[in-house]
């Protein structure tokens, strides 16, 4: 194992922080702002818990824009290093995650300065430019940011050390080791079983290659082609089931030759290929709203009796609404209004009411488009009439906790009926609201937490999460969202 930034308790130790520190990322900033961008960083591995707990009240009402998503957020700061020129970014989303990422992406040479809210500028270095990091790329708890950049790493002539939290140190990194060692990539030191700390030395060329992804994971064929970037000739990822397309979409934004076409069993699956070696050019990226933060209040809008919400400009990319298409069939009440492109994607404001949902059969094959919303489907399957199963939800137990034992224990401490059988959750509701009263681990993942927050909105008693810091990470403005819409969530155990 390797020792950077190892107490060897297991802990990242002070030195294992984004190199060059949070403070500077802001560049030519104002003392203040820098202060601001330092502040959003909870330290997640230093910290002590933060319970907290949400109260069942009267109705939700209002409207609101979900904060910029997150996977477009971390491949735009991704891209915008690997360019030459300038990047200029909306809308983007500044939680830890992607706050991690961007520092990383200046201590491998980028210039970043936040120029206002939302709004960041990045001078790229192109293809082949980075330098040696000065320190450990601390990437906290973001699994998608560390993983991304061993793409960019691990196809270019530069040597990094990636770390993380507790959580981010228990995933398994091998899934994108294994492909990008065949382009080339040395891993000089890991941690027991492929995981970080882990050091990456990345080859002067990367091999090109044509890969089969072992799981479906926008995760490894985004590094798969990230490293390809570097590569003279073609390089092919074939995914059995389409995953989220973010990244295809910005390099061909940043100037680079990406072809995808269906394939697989039913045409459900995608070959991509990248043309090696392109110039990427800085260019434009407007950040649409995350259907993933905005599942959150969309759920409670439903469950909560009386509620009206209008969620403003959310993404509606096809391989990210699996949970809206799942939620109309349970007999949700959503109307997608105003359709319009915005930044290449297609956006919508979601307006939601109250509903009485039914419990439905979730299939496998939907699982790729709403990966991350399992959580708060099981909590809204937990208000439904009847039976939910959520079929296929393997790749929960490898997120930032395992996710399908953590949602199974916090439907079990508020008196909810499930079960696991395999990879299949099923949760029976009826058609009431649950009793709550539980305290929920989290794990440090922010989706367990705010999950079972908007449990305890419309449940029979409070709902407690022993840690709400890691919100931070994905929608840093939960609470103060949820508060303006008239929830109560607030700190502490229940009383
Ligand atoms: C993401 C891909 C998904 C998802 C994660 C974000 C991305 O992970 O869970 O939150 O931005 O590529 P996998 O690729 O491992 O399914």
């Amino acid at each position: 194992m390797t020792r950077a930034g190892s107490h060897g308790n297991g802990r990242p130790s002070r030195r294992a922080r984004p190199a060059g520190g949070l403070g500077n990322l802001s560049g030519a900033d104002t003392p203040q702002r820098s202060a601001r961008v330092r502040r959003k960083i909870p330290v997640s591995h230093d910290s002590e818990p933060q319970p907290v707990t949400a109260h069942p009240g009267g109705p939700l009402n209002g409207a609101l824009k979900p904060p910029g998503d997150k996977s477009i957020s971390h491949r735009a700061m991704i891209l915008g290093l690997l360019a030459i020129g300038e990047t200029r970014v909306e809308g983007l989303l500044e939680g830890d995650d992607v706050l991690r990422t961007a520092a990383a992406a200046k201590a491998l040479g980028a210039q970043i300065t936040r120029e206002g809210e939302g709004r960041w500028r990045i001078i790229g270095v192109g293809i082949g430019g980075m330098q040696d990091p000065a320190d450990v790329l601390d990437f906290g708890n973001a699994g998608t940011g560390s993983r991304l950049m061993m793409g960019v790493v691990g196809g270019q002539p530069v040597t990094a050390t990636f770390d993380g939290d507790a959580s981010l140190r228990k995933r398994p990194m091998r899934r994108i080791l294994d492909p990008i060692l065949k382009m080339g990539a040395q891993v000089v030191s890991e941690a027991e079983g492929g995981r970080v700390p882990l050091t990456l030395k990345g080859p002067r060329e990367a091999i090109p290659i044509r890969y089969e992804l072992p799981v479906a994971s926008a995760q490894i064929k985004s590094a798969v082609l990230l490293a390809g970037l570097n590569a003279p000739g073609t390089t092919t990822v074939i995914e059995k089931a389409a995953s989220r397309d973010h990244t295809e979409r910005m390099l061909r934004l940043f100037g680079a030759e990406v072809s995808v076409t269906p394939s697989g069993e039913g045409g459900h699956g995608r070959t991509v290929t990248l043309t090696g070696q392109p110039t990427l050019r800085g260019t434009d990226v407007i950040v649409p709203a995350d259907p993933s933060s905005a599942a959150f209040p969309l759920v409670a809008a439903l469950i909560v009796p009386g509620s009206e919400v209008t969620l403003r400009g959310v993404m509606m990319n096809p391989l990210r609404t699996g949970l809206i298409t799942t939620l109309i069939e349970m007999g949700a009440d959503i109307e997608r209004l105003d359709e319009r492109e915005e930044g290449g994607e297609t956006v919508a404001d979601l307006r939601v009411r109250a509903s009485r949902l039914k419990g439905v059969d979730v299939p496998a094959e939907r699982a790729p488009s709403m990966i991350d919303e399992y959580p708060i489907l099981a909590v809204a399957a937990a208000f439904a009439d009847g039976t939910t199963r959520m079929n296929g939800l393997h790749e929960l137990r490898v997120k930032e906790s395992d996710r399908l034992a953590a949602v199974a224990a916090g439907l079990a401490a508020n008196g909810v009926t499930y079960a696991i059988e395999g990879d299949d959750l099923i949760v029976t509701g009826n058609g009431g609201a649950p009793a709550g009263g539980g305290t929920v681990a989290t794990h440090l993942d922010h989706r367990i937490a705010m999950a079972f927050l908007v449990m305890g909105l419309a449940a029979g008693q409070p709902v407690t999460v022993d840690d709400g810091a890691m919100i931070a990470t994905s929608f840093p403005s939960f609470r103060p969202t949820m508060l303006a819409l008239g929830a109560r969530i607030e700190d502490g155990a229940a009383a």
